[in-house]
């Protein structure tokens, strides 16, 4: 990360809260937020960057997701299944979305990433 960087990393158990903040503490470019990344994030975007790890905003995205990308930023997501049969609402959500620009790459020959881009 840049000297002049900021990472904000939500997570709502209090023990994994508490020792990221630990692990964190030396690096003022770093915050840690013990909550749910849908009500803490809101208010802190807009993001360059937005690493969706888990929760059920990964699972089950919503409009309000795009708010917090500044324009021309980007959304990643890791260890998805590349070529998973029937409905996938995950990758319809980003791969179809009028307001960004996404892709699926292959990290491993059975994990998949998706990269979006929200336009300006
Ligand atoms: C795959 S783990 C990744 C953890 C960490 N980023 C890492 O790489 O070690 C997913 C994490 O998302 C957290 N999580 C679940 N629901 C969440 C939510 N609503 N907002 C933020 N984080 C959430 C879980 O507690 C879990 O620690």
């Amino acid at each position: 990360m840049a000297a002049d960087a900021g990472l904000v990393t939500v997570e709502p158990n209090p023990d994994l809260a508490a020792v990221a903040a630990e692990l964190f503490a030396d690096d003022p470019r770093v915050t840690v937020v013990h909550g749910d990344a849908r009500d803490v994030l809101p208010p802190l975007a807009p993001f360059d960057l937005l690493f969706l790890d888990g929760g059920p905003w990964k699972q089950e995205p919503e409009e309000r997701l795009l708010e917090l990308i500044a324009p021309g930023g980007v959304v990643v997501m890791d260890d998805l299944t590349p070529g998973r049969p029937g409905p996938d609402p995950v990758r319809q959500f980003w791969l179809d979305h009028p307001r960004v620009l996404a892709t699926e790459l292959l990290t491993t020959p059975t994990t998949a990433a998706i990269v979006a881009a929200r336009l300006p």
